[in-house]
């Protein structure tokens, strides 16, 4: 009985706060926020997908809407092997000014599926 209840409140304690990110979601947040001097109108991945993947974006040129990146707020992310490819060529050229690695894309897509 002692212990269920410090079960219980252990789970709850847990549920209030994030919960943790691996190490490779970890490097993928980062990379996310990450600043780089190529592009004044877009310096960062969060210039379109804002600070919170978890809500909506808006296009930093054309103000259309950008549904969520986060698999937990958006269930269709990271799906579609094309679609990644595609988006990942475009906004890294035009954001970090060169293609991603396959780090670098392995470390965002962890990021994106274990933010909630
Ligand atoms: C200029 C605005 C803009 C910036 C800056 C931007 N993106 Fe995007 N991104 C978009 C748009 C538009 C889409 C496609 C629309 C959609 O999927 O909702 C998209 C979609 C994606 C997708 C597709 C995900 C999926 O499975 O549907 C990935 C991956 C992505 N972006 C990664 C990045 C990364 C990494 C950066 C930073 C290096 C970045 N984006 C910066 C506008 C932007």
């Amino acid at each position: 009985m002692r212990s269920l209840s410090i079960l219980g409140l252990l789970l709850i304690s847990l549920n209030s706060h994030a919960a943790p990110l691996s190490p490779p979601a970890q490097r993928g947040e980062a990379f996310f926020h990450q600043r780089f001097a190529v592009n004044d109108k877009m310096p960062a991945c969060t210039a379109c997908h804002t600070d919170n993947p978890l809500k909506p974006g808006q296009h930093a040129i054309t103000g259309k809407t950008i549904q969520p990146l986060a698999v937990s707020a958006n269930g269709e992310r990271f799906s579609d092997p094309a679609k990644v490819e595609k988006w990942f060529g475009r906004n890294c050229k035009e954001v970090v000014g060169r293609a991603c690695t396959a780090d670098e894309k392995a470390d965002f897509v962890a990021y994106m599926r274990e933010v909630r």
